[in-house]
């Protein structure tokens, strides 16, 4: 499967947004991934629509936005207007899980599902046909530069076997606590896009950063 990186500008340097978004562009990172939290859902609050959408003429990358936030059906709309191309909501938060993904699919957006650390993946049972994209959460969700949870490699390979089994050829993201140095354990479970933020964005070291993370996803067979 086409391995992807998706730096998340939640680690990015906020008074250079633009900058650090178009360097890991240059840098081929081929989605940009925007975690939107709301103090509800998650502890914290980062940012929203206006931030998407003054990054959005910076770069064609596919911008892959992870709302972390209560109810997202209220503003899925918001969010495709300000040029999103794949949002990702929680199982957790939407109390009509199934809506919520024809919304997406409606606005001619791709659309994930994504599950906490706890969160069985029998969520997933009857609407993976419906999703293009699930993202598992390999820590807590709220904040960046966390330890990955060791315990999520098998639900990784399970997740994998379990859509093998179904002859479903998705996605499958993983998010938090990601590095050169854990994801060639995590693409060997069987994710194949990989989110990252403390592990990109530095100053001065972004680009050659997401560079190396792509070199190292590329050389992992
Ligand atoms: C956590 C966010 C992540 C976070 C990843 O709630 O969903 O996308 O930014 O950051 P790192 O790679 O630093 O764990
Ligand atoms: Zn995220």
């Amino acid at each position: 499967m086409k391995k992807i990186l998706s730096p998340s500008i939640l680690a990015a340097d906020f008074t250079r947004l633009g900058q650090e978004a178009a360097d890991v562009d240059e840098a081929g990172a081929e989605y940009l991934h925007i975690d939107v939290m709301d103090g509800m859902f998650v502890p914290s609050i980062s940012f929203g629509m206006p931030v998407i959408k003054s990054l959005r003429p910076v770069t064609g990358r596919v911008f892959d936005v992870h709302l972390m936030i209560e109810d997202p059906q209220r503003y899925i709309d918001d969010f495709a207007a300000c040029g999103a191309d794949l949002i990702t909501v929680h199982a957790e938060a939407c109390r009509h899980l199934d809506r919520v993904l024809n919304m997406i699919r409606e606005k001619g957006l791709r659309c994930g599902v994504a599950l906490n650390p706890a969160t069985p993946l029998c969520m997933l049972d009857h609407v993976l046909t419906k999703t293009d994209m699930i993202l598992l959460m390999t820590v807590n969700p709220g904040f960046g530069g966390q330890k990955y949870i060791p315990e999520m490699t098998e639900k990784i390979r399970s997740l994998r076997t379990m859509l093998n089994e179904r002859g479903l050829d998705m996605d499958i993201e993983v998010d938090g606590g990601v590095s050169a140095s854990n994801v060639a354990a995590v693409l060997e479970a069987g994710a194949n896009v990989i989110v990252a933020g403390s592990a990109v964005f530095a100053p001065g070291k972004t680009k050659e950063n997401a560079r190396h993370l792509m070199e190292v996803m590329n050389a992992y067979e």
